[in-house]
């Protein structure tokens, strides 16, 4: 990120939201109180995630003990001999209590096609799929891939799995047929849940034909596929593998509408979603079912300062832990009423994200610094004459925010009168570890403040890991004690896990994130310190897309680097050399840039492709990345120590 456009000098200087003192109370007092609890959930964890746990769950059988287990042996467990199921907690529970309360708004991807699903029907479809799962024979612990367009179905997908013990892998829909494949035969799925189509910005999505190619690629030792169970989106035809093929509506007719819930242990895995590392394939990061839960719920209620009768909006898509987290599991543990947007922030036009708040009295509304950079860029006329008062929390997530968006959010989304939460998290942790409390913590545009309940953050020297005490001092992000809704583990490597997270730094969870404490305790997120690119706050390995590359007949050697981008924070450039004999061809760049697609996904597409003659290397041969970053940065006059370089020209 562009970092002369930070001032951590600034002193606090967007005190409290005008909303939050009105009618709608905060469910944390001030900041004196917020330092009490904050306090508390970090001396005595068992003590305030007790309490928490019970307050915010249903239990089937309590638990015993709050945790065990440490960063030394990374054996994290919380909640132990506790039974629950997450399905019940989301759904079952308020159906019972509240059955027309709407559960779901489901904003289609044309704007007039709106559904609203209560939570008593949400029960129902739930129920029925969870038969029609149990009927292709998933039993509690076996994968469910999910690959759909956003639409309630998915929702009903997910905490269908969640009602069996079926373990859910949600694939976002844009990824390519490769990646899917990849997933698919890393968990072993039985199961494919996906749509005929999907329908975004006006546009169709083959979902059914990207499924069946990565079904047909799959190796015969490896191909675990019975079933692709397909739901009815857009109607086209699409081809059909008999037996193995059956229609969504065909299934559920036969399905009885109640379906018993399956006891989970707390430490159960509820999901896996998979997520890029710096290194080789994405790990199937595994969240548990207790942990997970309490995390999600309790962020929902604190950051988003949830309150009865609020309306929900997350932005995300539920391929991300974001959508995971704050459009299912968290807004529906509450008992919310959640909004599920299928379509784009331009689609029909800019004022679409505004209109939707203003049509369904949005209290809660959270999106990416992206979205907000694009929608300010294309100014404020798309936000005349719409009436946003409805809004009480605007939150952001993804990326770090530059100070000039997160002014333009506070102004012309929040009117100045809304709490705005700049909310930083990652896959692994499950839910938002670093943010301002709605009502409570003054704010400073650019910084993700100060730690959630639970949340102990260390700024370590990145060489020798020492611990950076007080305030002023900048490093790499660790933090220093377990909490609920981490991960547990990455499915079937625990070795990857501890490699990652917990042996980098020992003692500590490793981020891998660079990040500032300013002189008032105020954390500063700097962007990621390993080779992962974050573009439209999608995460991305440098090395996935380089040996997406090489896979090209030409290549001989890639080099994928993070430039700065205005729009997107990060943006994709790829360096590439041909093997011997190979000319540079017209459209070849073309050709490597829709490798990428395939390999990945369209939201992989690199910006630039240079295609050189050599790259910068070590006399030992290793790739400087570091240089090329420099050269696509424009600081080359700041190119460091080029003295190890075989060719210095
Ligand atoms: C990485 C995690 C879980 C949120 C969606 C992305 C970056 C996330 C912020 C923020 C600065 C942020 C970090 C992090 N990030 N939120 N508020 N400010 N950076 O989840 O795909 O697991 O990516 O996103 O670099 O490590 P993810």
């Amino acid at each position: 990120m562009d970092k002369s456009s930070i001032n951590e000098d600034v002193d606090p200087v967007y005190p409290i939201a005008e909303r939050m003192l009105g009618d709608h109370k905060a469910n944390v007092e001030d900041i004196v109180k917020y330092e009490e609890m904050w306090e508390s959930s970090i001396n005595t964890p068992d003590i305030f995630f007790g309490d928490l746990a019970r307050e915010l769950l249903s239990w089937t059988k309590p638990f015993e003990r709050v945790q065990q287990g440490s960063f030394h042996e990374g054996d994290i467990a919380w909640f132990l001999e506790g039974e629950l199921n997450a399905c019940y907690n989301c759904v079952d529970r308020y159906a019972l209590e509240t059955p027309d309360k709407i559960a779901i708004i489901h904003e289609g991807d044309e704007p007039e096609n709106v559904r609203k699903i209560t939570y008593g029907e949400l029960l129902q479809e739930v129920c029925r799929l969870s038969n029609v799962l149990k009927s292709m024979d998933v039993h509690k612990g076996d994968k469910v891939i999910i690959y759909m367009p956003m639409i309630p179905e998915a929702v009903v997908a997910m905490l269908a799995c969640a009602r069996i013990g079926a373990v859910h892998s949600v694939v976002f829909a844009g990824f390519s047929s490769d990646s899917l494949r990849d997933r698919i035969e890393d968990c072993g799925a039985h199961v494919v849940l996906t749509s005929d189509e999907g329908r975004r910005g006006g546009k169709n999505i083959a979902t059914k034909l990207i499924v069946d190619e990565a079904i047909k690629g799959t190796t015969t030792t490896t191909s675990t596929v019975r079933h692709v169970l397909v739901y009815r989106r857009t109607g086209s035809d699409v081809p059909w593998t008999e037996n193995r093929d059956l229609w969504w509506h065909d299934e559920m007719a036969k399905a009885r509408p109640y379906c018993p819930l399956t006891t989970m242990s707390s430490e159960d895995p509820l999901f896996l979603l998979y997520t890029s590392g710096s290194t080789g394939t994405p790990k199937g990061i595994v969240h548990t079912t207790a942990g997970y839960l309490i995390g999600a719920a309790s962020t929902v209620k604190y950051v988003f300062d949830y309150q009865p009768g609020d309306i929900h909006a997350c932005m995300a898509d539920i391929g991300w832990i974001t959508g995971h987290t704050y459009i299912v599991y968290g807004p529906l543990a509450l008992g919310a009423t959640t909004v599920l947007f299928e379509s784009t922030p331009t689609y029909p036009d800019p004022s679409r994200f505004w209109k939707m708040v203003e049509k369904h009295k949005v209290t809660q509304f959270y999106t990416a610094p992206t979205a907000i950079r694009a929608l300010r860029r294309l100014g404020d006329k798309w936000l005349e004459g719409i009436d946003l008062s409805s809004l009480r929390v605007i939150g952001s997530v993804g990326e770090p925010i530059n100070p000039e968006a997160w002014e333009w959010y506070n102004a012309q989304i929040g009117k100045g009168e809304c709490a705005v939460v700049d909310t930083y998290w990652q896959t692994e942790t499950g839910s938002i570890i670093i943010s301002p409390l709605p009502g409570v913590t003054p704010t400073k545009p650019g910084s993700a403040t100060l730690p959630f309940f639970g949340i102990k953050p260390v700024i370590l020297d990145p060489q020798t890991g020492a611990e950076l005490e007080g305030n002023d001092v900048t490093g790499v992000l660790a933090i220093s004690q377990p909490w609920p809704s981490m991960a547990r583990t990455v499915y079937n490597n625990h070795h990857r896990y501890l490699e990652t997270y917990l042996n980098p730094y020992k003692g500590f969870y490793f981020t891998g994130d660079g990040a500032s404490r300013d002189k008032d305790g105020y954390i500063w997120i700097r962007g990621r310190v390993d080779d992962v690119i974050n573009v439209s706050g999608h995460r991305l390995s440098t090395s996935e897309i380089e040996s997406a590359l090489i896979h090209h007949e030409s290549v001989a050697e890639a080099a994928v680097v993070g430039g700065h981008d205005d729009l997107t924070g990060q943006c994709i450039h790829a360096f590439t050399t041909l093997k011997p004999n190979v000319e540079i061809s017209e459209g070849l760049e073309k050709e490597l840039s829709l490798q990428v697609r395939k390999v990945i996904g369209p939201f992989a597409t690199p910006k630039r492709i240079y295609v050189v003659s050599d790259l910068p290397k070590t006399r030992s041969g290793k790739i400087m990345r570091r240089i090329l970053r420099k050269i696509v940065n424009k600081e080359h006059d700041d190119l460091g120590d080029i003295s190890t370089l075989a060719d210095p020209s």
